[in-house]
């Protein structure tokens, strides 16, 4: 084999072609991990903690209401105030809790009440009002929060349970 007039061997051939591939392999590998270090941190893992909503004698029984919790949270290297919006029915000393963000993309959904269900403007993902999704592309349930009643205050563990 020839190359620029210079005769190649064989074992240099292979071990050129053996050089590009683990190049190409590097350049894949690195690839990955910048696009992971370069993304959002989006996750459900996170260690929860109480925070307090408001007073629960304000919140009608039996009905959903959308509740704004912003509380300081740790991801990873990332640390910050994070807003999220909830939907809580209280029925006395019991509280059901889920997050209002749809699973799909992460919009928002609004609960509407003719149908009883969550319904999201983006994409028109339906959940029902246990938050199980019925239909459009969501392929999973919105997070159920736990939640409960302290001293007269609502109070929402901020970890999402998958539903
Ligand atoms: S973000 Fe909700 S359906 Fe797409």
């Amino acid at each position: 084999m020839e190359e620029n007039g210079k005769k190649v061997t064989r074992r240099k051939f292979l071990e050129a072609g053996i050089g590009v591939i683990t190049g190409a392999i590097a350049v894949g590998l690195g690839g990955t991990a910048l696009t992971s270090i370069g993304a959002p941190a989006i996750t459900n893992k996170r260690e929860g903690k109480w925070v307090e909503a408001g007073n629960a004698s304000e919140l009608a029984d039996g009905q959903f209401h959308k509740i704004g919790i912003t509380y300081d949270a740790k991801d990873g290297w990332l640390e910050g105030k994070v807003k999220q919006l909830v939907y809580v029915k209280v029925n006395g000393e019991e509280v059901f809790a889920l997050s209002a963000t749809c699973t799909h993309l992460g919009c928002n959904v609004n609960f509407d009440e003719q149908s009883g269900n969550f319904k999201c403007p983006c994409h028109s993902g339906v959940y029902d009002a246990t938050g199980e999704n019925v239909s459009g592309p969501p392929t999973h349930s919105l997070a159920k929060l736990e939640a409960k009643v302290e001293d007269g205050k609502l109070m929402i563990n901020t970890a999402l349970k998958e539903a």
